[in-house]
């Protein structure tokens, strides 16, 4: 019989994603450049379901059933591109071809372009949640047709995630919707992962506490709130012993990170739509920070390290987790409202809700509170900022006294918590009655005749700075 679907890529997401589709009763066709690994999936997990090996792409093509569909698992980039090309001139009119990296989207746009001009359906998927996560399901965002996904849709919601029976799968819109999505998810999990770093970072030197009484605080936090992935496994993490030395593994391992793009990514594009997303900001910048090693030695040897003191009341540690939570309701609010931008730019007419819905479960990201944020899209589609939910508004309001004492004491004591601070001036921002920037328009059209508007009546007006200072209509 034929196969159903075929993974080219067979590294280790490739490898597992074929599994969890032959673990699933579908037969998958198989294939890696080098046939090793191929051979190697098949040998050690054949007994796990239907594996169709193909030591050739014309092979792979010839095994599945038409309409053809294709995942590709390879590096994102050049080659995917790769693959792609030597793939197209073997395919027919309605074939599908997924790429399940970690694409640009602008990439998948240009790609699903192309394809669609030979008859082709391109379906940029964001694939999310590591290695385990494509073995026993990940949370999945295709782009592309509709058509497509009637196609591809049934078999990406059985292996995904359920969370509550609900698949945590969905047909996310046109062209590069899929991997823009999933590019800011990405976004938030570098935030997500600053401020949770930040939060150690203060209970750690100013609390004085040692990272295996911090794991003991994250693993509170995830019975409440702030139950997520990424809390469960900082508990995980900062409890372990590195068996060498026989110190906290977070204690031996070199501070500086690295990053693969896809945060920088979201921060570029976000400069582009111009939309705040600050948190997504710092803590790209905050990763680029500590790798700078010779800046910091130079820095600290010009000023001597910061003289922390230990500054821990018994109020420190519930301070600290409030200030993370309203700080990730910001980091999340500026991600869902820099996908908003990107729907309106692209026409891919996003639905919020149901972004929050596939990050339930699967993903790097996954958290109770991803259920709070469908339900505030469910009553509210277009709410203008997650802040306003009346449950994010509640939360923030209740967390913010704690939220202004933890960015003080940070502050004070010399311990940087970019992440908690920008949250916090975003929010500032935003409710402010009145912001400087009507300053920073006057000193525009002061040295470049640049125009401003006013408060009081339409029009754009500009003040003859040089001459008599009357206002004249722009
Ligand atoms: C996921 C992860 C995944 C990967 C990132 C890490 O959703 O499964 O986000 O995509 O872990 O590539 O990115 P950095 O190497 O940039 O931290």
């Amino acid at each position: 019989a034929p196969a159903r679907i075929a993974v080219t890529g067979l590294a280790v997401m490739g490898s597992n994603l074929a599994r969890n589709l032959a673990r699933h009763g579908y037969r998958v066709a198989v294939h890696n450049r080098s046939n090793a690994r191929t051979k190697a999936l098949v040998s050690e997990h054949g007994h796990e379901g239907d594996f169709v090996p193909a030591e050739t792409l014309e092979e792979l093509v010839a095994s599945l059933q038409t309409p053809r569909q294709i995942i590709i698992m390879v590096k994102a980039g050049g080659p995917t591109d790769a693959v792609i090309d030597e793939l197209v001139p073997l395919l027919e009119p309605g074939d599908m071809v997924i790429d399940g990296g970690n694409a640009h989207y602008a990439d998948t746009r240009r790609r699903e372009a192309a394809l669609r001009d030979a008859g082709l359906h391109f379906v940029g998927a964001g694939i999310s949640g590591g290695e385990e996560g494509a073995l026993n399901g990940p949370s999945i965002m295709p782009g592309g047709s509709k058509e497509s996904y009637q196609h591809l849709g049934p078999v990406l919601e059985d292996i995904a995630a359920k969370v509550d029976g609900v698949p945590c799968c969905v047909h996310v819109g046109p062209d590069g919707a899929g991997h823009f999505v999933k590019m800011v998810h990405n976004g938030i999990e570098y935030a997500d992962m600053q401020l949770i770093a930040e939060a150690y970072d203060l209970l750690h030197r100013v609390g004085g506490m040692t990272p295996a009484d911090v794991a003991e605080v994250f693993r509170g936090w995830n019975t409440g709130d702030l139950e997520s992935y990424l809390v469960e496994i900082t508990a995980e993490v900062l409890g372990h012993v590195d068996a060498d030395t026989g110190a906290a593994l977070v204690d031996v391992i070199a501070d500086e990170a690295e990053q693969k793009g896809t945060g920088r990514w979201t921060v570029q594009e976000a400069l582009e739509l111009g939309v705040p997303v600050t948190g997504i900001a710092e803590a790209v910048f905050a990763r680029s920070l500590s790798g700078r090693a010779g800046q910091r030695t130079a820095v600290r040897a010009a000023f001597g390290p910061a003289d922390v003191p230990v500054a821990g009341d018994s109020s420190l540690v519930e301070d600290v987790r409030q200030a993370l939570y309203a700080s990730k309701v910001v980091a999340y609010a500026q991600g869902f409202d820099q996908m908003r931008a990107a729907s309106a730019e692209y026409g891919w007419d996003l639905d919020l809700g149901a972004m929050a819905t596939i990050w339930r479960g699967g993903c790097i990201i996954r958290a109770r509170f991803l259920d709070r944020i469908r339900e505030a899209y469910d009553k509210a589609p277009d709410l203008p900022s997650l802040l306003v939910d009346d449950y994010f508004r509640d939360a923030v309001r209740s967390a913010e006294e704690a939220w202004r004492r933890v960015v003080v004491k940070a502050v004070s004591a010399g311990v940087p918590a970019p992440g908690f601070v920008s949250a916090l001036a975003y929010y500032d921002g935003l409710r402010s009655e009145r912001l400087p920037a009507s300053l920073i328009q006057g000193l525009r059209d002061f040295f470049g005749a640049h125009t401003y508007r006013r408060t009081d009546r339409e029009g754009s007006f500009h003040t003859l700075w040089s001459g008599d200072r009357s206002q004249v209509d722009a």
